[in-house]
């Protein structure tokens, strides 16, 4: 993939009969995506979405905001040693120590960029920094000369742009680009702008800073009245050549714009989009399971691109429709965006008891899986268990099994073996054993449901007091023997994870994600909370 430079934003779109113009994708999922309420994810978690992106095509990865915490800085630094092709970003308040610590993290990166930014709307100055507009101007200056003098590569974002006064963001956005910063980002931080103004403001700083032509201009938008998407096609309408995204639409609050869906417009409306990305659709899907399945933030069914209904036509009018044609009721295709429909419904057993590793191996390497031999090997002794208890073994069993392999790798805490006592006369029990550390461990407790009698077990044996926040249940496959993927979420003081569990028995699976659950908390104790974004 070939990275694009900084190219100056001249143009409102191609000319008729010209070659389309590129836009730079810049993901955060890893950095505004992770900063939404409960979607923190741990050290290897990072890597694993880091890799998905850069294999997806995305030019800038923003990996975090290294000053915010030890953990933070480690997956910045790691993320930048690891990822070759895409260029990799740390964010930064205008302050010394923050910019400095976050070229630290990028030490290793092969391409890198410092991300830095000050708020300039008139609410934000006054009340959030408590500053006077003169000052952040100076700030704006003096945090971008730093950044230059440890990068090439420098963004400067104004938060809350879409409610700054015009003269006060034209002047930032002139002493931003004379300090030396090649990337301009005006967000719309708290998803207020509508995409005729949206687009306007973009229109506006390109006709009145006089040296915008040396720098890239940049879409940011949040969600909170649905109009992220729409607002980012009108500043890329305006010549805006960077957008800012995240898988899902993760993100604070409502969420950031959606990288699926402004891909697959741009895409399937090149007629009127005349805007090409480097972005390999075909593992849309698959970024954003791993991405839901990492945060435990479910994907609306209903939801663009990846929901599960996205390609689903139940009505008998719509379904002889795509029979004679299926172009009736699809604008693209499902395999554009990586959806291979569900191997069940096409009757397609893909492995049975008697298939060989080579066999398996092969199979996941398909779907897109390159693991190492102890994953294999692991995931291939779980797979000939399954396939004893369950007649067909389809694609969506294999991922899982594997999901729960490389999610589970060496916890603290792991699941031996369970017993549960339920009939209609009285309380249910839970039988466990657990190893922790180098012992096991076992104890029986009650509970409301056998459900609440496993947990309580866990709870007892792990001496745990964290609050359940989930408790989800979803069927791998069709048919009641089906794999049940479970996720809980727990909140501990002010950390919050989530983990997923694996089995044929949902009791089973469910124990599986507690367990995850609570080495994911144990991982996450070892960083220290982040500090907010205020300057
Ligand atoms: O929404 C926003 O303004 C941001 C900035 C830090 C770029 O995320
Ligand atoms: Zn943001």
């Amino acid at each position: 993939m070939s990275v694009v430079s900084a190219t100056a934003a001249n143009s409102t779109g191609s000319a008729p009969g010209s070659q389309p113009e590129r836009v730079v994708i810049f993901d955060t999922t890893l950095r505004d995506g992770e900063q939404s309420p409960g979607a923190s994810m741990n050290h290897e978690e990072k890597l694993r979405i880091a890799r998905v992106l850069e294999e997806m095509g995305v030019d800038i990865i923003e990996a975090g905001f290294p000053i915010a915490s030890n953990g933070d800085f480690e997956a910045v630094r790691e993320v930048g040693r690891i990822i070759k092709r895409s260029t990799v970003a740390g964010l930064a308040r205008a302050q010394r120590r923050d910019i400095e610590r976050c070229a630290e993290a990028l030490e290793f990166a092969e391409r890198k960029r410092i991300h830095t930014f000050i708020s300039t709307s008139p609410l934000h100055m006054k009340f959030k920094l408590q500053m006077q507009p003169d000052q952040v101007l100076l700030a704006v200056s003096e945090s971008v000369a730093i950044a230059r003098n440890l990068c090439d590569d420098v963004e400067w974002s104004a938060e809350d742009g879409s409610r700054t006064e015009h003269d006060f963001l034209c002047r930032c956005v002139e002493a931003a680009i004379k300090a030396g910063a090649t990337t301009i980002n005006i967000p719309d931080t708290v998803g207020y702008g509508v995409p005729e103004e949206y687009g306007a403001l973009f229109a506006m700083v390109r006709n009145r800073v006089p040296n915008i032509d040396r720098a890239v201009l940049s879409v940011h938008c949040h969600n909170d009245l649905g109009l992220a998407v729409a607002n980012t096609l009108a500043g890329v309408g305006q010549g805006a050549r960077q957008i800012e995204c995240t898988i899902n639409g993760l993100g604070e609050r409502a969420g950031n714009a959606a990288l699926e869906e402004i891909v697959m417009a741009l895409r399937t409306r090149h007629d009127l989009l005349p805007y090409t990305t480097g972005i390999n659709t075909e593992i849309i899907t698959r970024a954003s399971r791993l991405v839901s399945k990492i945060t435990g933030f479910v994907v609306q069914p209903n939801k663009a691109i990846v929901g599960a209904n996205a390609f689903a036509h139940e009505s008998g009018i719509h379904q002889d429709g795509m029979l004679k044609h299926p172009g009736t009721y699809e604008i693209m295709t499902p395999a554009s965006v990586g959806l291979v429909r569900d191997s069940a419904d096409r009757g397609g057993l893909v492995m049975g008891k008697h298939s060989g590793r080579n066999a398996f191996r092969t199979r996941l390497r398909d779907l897109g899986y390159a693991l190492d031999e102890t994953v294999v090997s692991e995931s291939f002794r779980r797979f000939k268990e399954l396939a004893d208890q369950k007649e067909c073994i389809y694609d969506e069993d294999l991922i899982a099994l594997v999901e729960d392999q490389i999610g589970h790798a060496e916890g603290h805490i792991n699941f031996v073996s369970l017993r549960v006592f339920a009939d209609s006369w009285r309380r249910p029990l839970a039988e466990l054993t657990l190893k922790i550390g180098d012992e096991e461990v076992s104890g029986t407790e009650s509970g409301n449901g056998a459900i609440d009698a496993i947990f309580n077990a866990t709870k007892k044996l792990c001496k745990s007091e964290a609050r359940l926040s989930l408790y989800q249940v979803k069927a791998v496959t069709g048919g009641s023997d089906s794999q049940a993927e479970v996720m809980v979420g727990l909140v501990d003081g002010n950390l919050n994870v989530v983990g997923t569990g694996f089995d044929c028995d949902t009791l089973f699976a469910s124990c599986r994600a507690y367990v995850h659950a609570l080495n994911k908390l144990i991982i996450k104790r070892q960083g220290t909370a982040p500090p907010s974004l205020s300057a």
